[in-house]
Formats: C-alpha cells, structure tokens, sequence
C-alpha cells in the first residue's frame, strides 16, 4: 500500500514502512536540529522537511520519564596533514591539523577544546593557550588520532554544540548525538581499522556538559572526489584530470564521468612532495642568502606565500618582514619551485604525465591549499602547460576548500534534493 507525503511543496510516495520511519516525534525532532544554516541536514533524507499526512496514532510519553533526545550530526571531515577540513550539517570550517594532549582543565569558549576519559585536549588554533604534548597531523597522526579530530572537529561548532545541551529535558544527564560520518581519506586498506576506531567514539565533556556519541554510520570518501564531483556538475567533462597540492602529498587523479556515474580511473600520490617540501626548500634557500632570514619560521614562509600577489609589471612579490624590513622573498620561492620538481623523480614523471595529456586536449583541474598560494599555482601552470597551445588547465575556485565543500554534491545525489 502505497501514502502520499507532502515536501516541501513537492509530493512523494512512500511505502509503509517509510510511513512508520515517519513517526511525527520523529519528524519533529530532525526538524529541530537543523536549522537554516544546515543544508546537509535538509537534504540528508527525504523525510527531513515531510509532513505526514496518515500516520500512526501518537503515544503520549510522560514529559519527566522522557530521556534526553539526540541531536543529529552529519559530519564530513578531512583531516589533512596540514589543515583538519570539516562541515558539520552543511556548515564548513578548517582548522590546522595541531593538537595537545594535556592533563587538568581546558580553556572555556575556545573552539576545539574537551576532555575524554581522563585526558584533556586542545585541538586547533588554541592550542597556543596551553601547554602540553603536541601532536601534528604531518607526522603520520592524521589518521592514528582520528577519533580526535573528529571530536575537535564538533566542538568547533558552538552553535550546534550549545543547541545540544540547552535543548536537554533532563539536565542532570549527558546530552545526546547521533553522529553520521563521511570520513575523507586516502589510505583506504586502513578502513576497517578506522571504522573500529571511529565507532569507539562515545562519551567527552565540553565546557562541563557531558555528550553522549552514537556513531550511526561511517562512510569512506575517497580524497578528490569532493573536487571531482564538483568539476562534473560544473564542466560536465566526461574524462578529466584533478591535480591536488596538499600539506603533505600531491596527486593526481583521473577521472571518468558518463554523466551518471563518476569512476576513477587512476590515482598516482607522491607523498613528501606537498607545501611543506616546498616551503622546506625556500627555508634552505633563504638560508643561502645574505638576509638575515635564518630566524626566519616556517610559518612566517607560508604567510609570505599567502600575501604573494603579481605586480603591474607581471613580476611577483612575496612580501616578508625580515629584521624590521619588507623583503621580497619572490626570488627563493621560484628557485624553490624549480628545485621542488626537478629532485623529485616521481613529481617529475607525474607533471610529465600531466603534460602529455594536456597535449592531447583533455582537462586538467587544480585543487588543494597549495593552489590557493598564487605564485605556486601561477608557476606549476606555467610549467605544465609550456610549449603547449590552448592547454585546457585551471585552479578550480576555492581551492583549499574544494575538496571538502564540493561533497555537497553529495548530498543532492543521495538526498535526491536541492540544497
Ligand atoms: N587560504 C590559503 N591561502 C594560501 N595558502 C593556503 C591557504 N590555505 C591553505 N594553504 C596552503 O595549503 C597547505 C595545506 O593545504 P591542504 O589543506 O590542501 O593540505 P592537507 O589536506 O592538510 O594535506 P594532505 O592533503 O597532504 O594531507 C598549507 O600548508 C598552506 O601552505
Ligand atoms: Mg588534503
């Protein structure tokens, strides 16, 4: 027997079993918890805006014997090795991949801060408040602490957060998530392990509430297919190429689309040869120089990058602050890029790769933090698509971000709905 569900102005049909998922507690319930900021939340599941039209009788609960409901969380986290990328029921953030284990109290309305069993941690930009053990995502802890980055990912949604505990009917007991996974990784013969630790996730405190976890599902993203998904609906080309210069890694995809389905043909990472080996080689080369740029930090490299703009006259400048002087670093950060390539046999081969098939006139995209730098992303074009005319090459917008944002195309395939 077939109902009729009104949404949205639209009208579905559901069987009746979807009709008893249907329950009006039900509906009400995933109603609240996403707000307008909340896309993912709308669009999860057709049943998310439905209004039933012939359901089940409702059972009236006594209001005091009524238990804490749980707020649904879908979250879609990349935990890179330089910046954690998340989006929780549609809402984007990134944080860097940093974190310190510490015993005693956490900071208050810090983002990233919470306690798990007997330990306390920090996660992100606050971890300059605190003391205690570092851990970064670079040396190989982007997935090992997973179950943390996943928990520091969440407690930088205040918002969602607070929602969570005022919205308790019994306020002596922990407040409640259903927790919904979209876990973004390159390293997929770990899965099973990741799922072991990801469903572990249960009890933290943030800012002295007690949450209680339910992880209702992990699925796996493979990396790039944020961008790739977003480079079909956007170019629709039926093969296409993804070039993504991370923190750690740059890859190289290709991809495949019959306007239904999006396969990937083949993925070639060369791990050691992302923004940290390039920003490495500036360090050495400014080294080399006479400025008085020793004391110079890593840091301070990638926000010189981050400011590296072209000049009227079509030279770079890559400003940083050296000794009390503006200095223009432009000349080390090329010589680097030349050097980055040519000592590096499989980025070589990989750029090779790339160009001959910009020469056969298919389609090359950019994506990942490293393209957001303009010198880089300007020089690695340049070098790619030389003595080739017409090369079909380009950075895709937002190309820090892209990745991640771009899963909201997800959403729409599985959701069967615009967001
Ligand atoms: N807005 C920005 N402007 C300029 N550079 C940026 C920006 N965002 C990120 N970057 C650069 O990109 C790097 C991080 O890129 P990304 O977030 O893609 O790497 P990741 O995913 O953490 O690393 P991996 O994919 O190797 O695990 C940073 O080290 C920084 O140098
Ligand atoms: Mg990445």
């Amino acid at each position: 027997m077939d109902i009729t569900i009104a949404t949205n102005g639209k009208s579905n049909t559901a069987s009746v079993s979807d009709a008893i998922l249907l329950e009006p507690s039900a509906t009400k319930e995933k109603n609240s918890s996403s707000g307008s900021d909340t896309p993912l939340g709308d669009v999860s599941a057709s049943v998310v805006d439905a209004e039933v039209v012939e359901s089940k009788p409702k059972i009236k609960r006594s209001r005091s014997g009524a238990n804490n409901k749980a707020k649904n969380f879908y979250l879609d986290i990349d935990a890179g090795a330089k910046r954690v990328k998340c989006r929780l029921n549609g809402k984007y953030k990134s944080f860097p991949s940093e974190m310190k284990e510490m015993k005693g109290d956490v900071p208050l309305r810090n983002d990233g801060c919470f306690s798990c069993g007997k330990k306390s941690y920090v996660v992100g930009r606050a971890i300059d408040r605190v003391n205690g053990e570092l851990i970064v995502g670079s040396q190989n802890k982007k997935l090992s602490h997973l179950n943390l980055w996943v928990l520091g990912a969440i407690t930088h949604y205040r918002k969602q957060m607070k929602d969570c505990t005022s919205s308790r009917r019994r306020k002596s007991q922990p407040a409640k998530i259903n927790l919904y996974l979209r876990v973004v990784t390159l390293s997929s013969p770990q899965r099973k392990e990741l799922d072991k630790m990801l469903k572990q996730i249960s009890n933290f405190t943030w800012e002295d509430t007690d949450f209680e976890v339910t992880v209702k599902s992990c699925e796996f993203i493979d990396e790039g297919e944020g961008a790739a998904v977003a480079i079909t609906r956007l170019y629709g080309n039926e093969i296409f190429h993804l070039i993504d210069l991370g923190g750690g890694t740059c890859s190289h995809s290709t991809y495949e689309w019959d306007g239904d389905e999006l396969s990937t043909v083949a993925k070639t990472p060369v791990s050691g040869a992302g923004m940290t080996s390039i920003i490495n080689k500036i360090f050495k080369a400014l080294t080399r120089t006479d400025r008085g740029a020793i004391q110079a930090e890593n840091s301070d490299i990638q926000e010189a990058l981050e400011l590296s703009r072209k000049k009227e006259d079509d030279s770079w400048e890559v400003p940083m602050r050296i000794n009390g002087e503006m200095q223009n670093i432009s000349s080390e950060v090329l010589g680097a890029l030349s050097e980055w390539v040519g000592n590096n046999y499989a980025l070589l081969k990989q750029f090779d790769y790339i160009s001959q098939k910009l020469s056969r006139g298919e389609s090359v995209y950019c994506s990942g933090g490293g393209f957001a730098v303009k010198i880089i992303a300007d020089w690695i074009l340049k070098y790619l698509s030389a003595d080739i005319p017409g090369a079909k090459i380009q950075v895709l917008d937002e190309p820090q971000h892209v990745n991640l944002t771009g899963l909201k195309w997800l959403d729409i395939v599985e959701g069967g709905q615009d967001v």
